[in-house]
């Protein structure tokens, strides 16, 4: 069973005037996931990067690029997000009916496929593909803004996924997004988060590498507890 956790920065959050220097800071405070959200204005009320900003992030950095698609046929745009370079890539389970087809594409252009949950969707929903995940992202917040509160009720999802992880074997790992910071990692990582996203906590401080260190560290408390 997967254990070590992570804090993967958002780059939502970051001035994308200076992209490059805010992951070099964060590269250096020992990030290795970089995460990476795409929005197209129709599956959320919003419009962020797309494919030729993760090529140019490819060129930037050797970190895990962690593409999450809230985006309407999210079919249509696996193979250039993968072509320009990602690592992870995953589709929410509400944005596309065929769910299964999607995550065995992503799989097939050689990245690692996860599901997403917005909050209003159980846990429930995924218990088909839970096999051939490697990842699951819970929703902590509804998707489209960055500096949102955390919904306090993504924590039973991510004890219930670790526990049927536990049950049947799975090998996903399970990432956490929206509203994470030094007020909420311990929680999170006690029910189970292996992937702690991370915007406004890292990105609107005046300490960057810092606040990574500080969360990475509260994270490690927990896991230290564990043994
Ligand atoms: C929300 C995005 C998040 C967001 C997190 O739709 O999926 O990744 O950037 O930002 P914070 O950490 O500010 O909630
Ligand atoms: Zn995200």
């Amino acid at each position: 069973m997967p254990t070590a956790v992570e804090i993967a920065p958002s780059i939502l959050a970051a001035d994308f005037a200076h992209l490059g220097d805010a992951i070099d800071t964060v590269a250096r405070a020992g990030v290795s996931i970089l995460h990476v959200d795409v929005m197209d204005g129709h599956f959320v009320p919003n419009i962020s990067i797309g494919v030729p900003v993760v090529a140019s992030l490819r060129k930037a950095t050797r970190m895990t690029l962690d593409v999450h698609l809230m985006i309407e046929n999210p079919e249509l745009y696996i193979g250039p997000f993968a072509e320009a370079g990602a690592d992870m890539i995953s589709v929410h389970q509400e944005s596309t009916p065929h769910l299964d087809r999607a995550l065995t594409m992503i799989r097939e252009h050689g990245c690692r496929p996860g599901a997403v949950i917005n909050p209003s969707t159980p846990v429930g929903h995924l218990s088909e593909v839970l096999y051939k995940l490697d990842y699951v992202l819970v929703m902590s917040v509804n998707p489209g803004f960055g500096g949102q509160h955390f919904i306090p009720e993504a924590i039973q999802k991510i004890r219930q996924l670790r526990d049927l992880r536990d049950r049947n074997d799975y090998k996903f790992r399970i990432e956490v997004d929206g509203g994470i910071g030094p007020e909420n990692v311990q929680e999170v990582v006690r029910a189970g988060a292996e992937i702690l996203v991370a915007g406004t906590s890292v990105f609107h401080t005046p300490d960057p590498a810092g606040a990574v260190q500080s969360m990475m560290q509260q994270a490690s408390e927990v896991l230290a507890q564990r043994v």
